[in-house]
């Protein structure tokens, strides 16, 4: 691939997803690219680089960008943050008329960490928990909502008596149940648009993604989301993760890595 071919496809991915690919992501690129290119009976990447500099490629602009993300997700990823999450949400559905609690999973992938949570706070008395996951690629929206996961995908962190309790065999395939799915709404959603048209959230989970981003890039989401989230509620980043930046109005909360209260 030529230079000026990758910074073609580079520059429109970090404009529109934030997402920075530095040079020898190169054979990335290619492979991610490659099923586009075959559709399109294009010769290369020159070519796809030369059609998406056209005003009029938002289409395939948009294919490109979601074919450059990276949906790498599982059940109950990292394991702690979890289970400091549950003590958490009971102590604040507990100063919570009604316990009702909202939680944003930011850049959801294909749901795990949403319906994770669905199911570790299933049947906890007084705690009526809503979910929304959202996610800048389609395709893995399209995965959430549908909540239909391979032999492959429950075996990465789901617990098996969840699995036996919370999802039913549909063939080669495992669908989590409506009780579950009910309590989980999915949407598109880029974290570089405006946050405005979004409710105010108790929890919101952020992880495994800011560090994709640019430092102010990764500064302004986590301002941004501070915005929409309650005084007194939590922000979770990924465990290899931290604040982008000093003087955020959160504190981490002792003996829970990677996550903070607003104070
Ligand atoms: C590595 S996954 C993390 C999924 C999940 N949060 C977890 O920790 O397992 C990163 C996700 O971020 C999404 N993403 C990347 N850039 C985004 C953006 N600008 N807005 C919203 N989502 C984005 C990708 O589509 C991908 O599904």
């Amino acid at each position: 691939m030529t230079p000026a071919a990758f910074d073609a496809i580079a520059s429109l991915v970090q404009a529109r997803a934030g997402i920075v690919l530095t040079p020898d992501k190169d054979y990335m690129l290619k492979a991610r690219l490659a099923p586009i290119t075959e559709k399109l009976g294009l010769a290369g990447l020159e070519d796809l680089a030369r059609r998406i500099s056209g005003a009029q490629a938002e289409d395939l602009k948009r294919q490109v960008v979601e074919a450059l993300t990276t949906n790498e997700t599982s059940f109950f990823r990292d394991g702690a943050p979890f289970e400091h999450l549950k003590a958490e949400l009971v102590r604040l559905a507990a100063a919570r008329p009604g316990g009702e609690i909202r939680l944003w999973s930011a850049a959801c992938s294909t749901g795990q960490e949403a319906y994770s949570v669905a199911m570790l706070t299933d049947g906890i008395p007084g705690l009526s928990l809503s979910i929304l996951g959202t996610d800048l690629a389609s395709h893995v929206v399209e995965r959430a909502r549908e909540g239909l996961y391979s032999q492959f995908e429950v075996q990465r962190g789901l617990p098996a008596a969840m699995l036996v309790k919370y999802f039913r065999k549909e063939g080669q395939m495992w669908r989590i149940s409506d009780k579950i799915r009910a309590r989980c709404r999915f949407e598109t959603g880029n974290l570089l648009a405006p946050f405005t048209h979004l409710p105010c959230f108790d929890v919101i989970l952020c992880r495994n993604v800011l560090y994709y981003f640019a430092p102010p890039t990764r500064l302004s989401i986590v301002s941004r989301m501070l915005e929409r989230l309650a005084p007194g509620g939590l922000l979770l980043l990924g465990s290899t993760e931290s604040l982008p930046g000093p003087g955020l109005a959160l504190a981490e909360v002792p003996g829970a890595r990677g996550i903070y209260r607003r104070t």
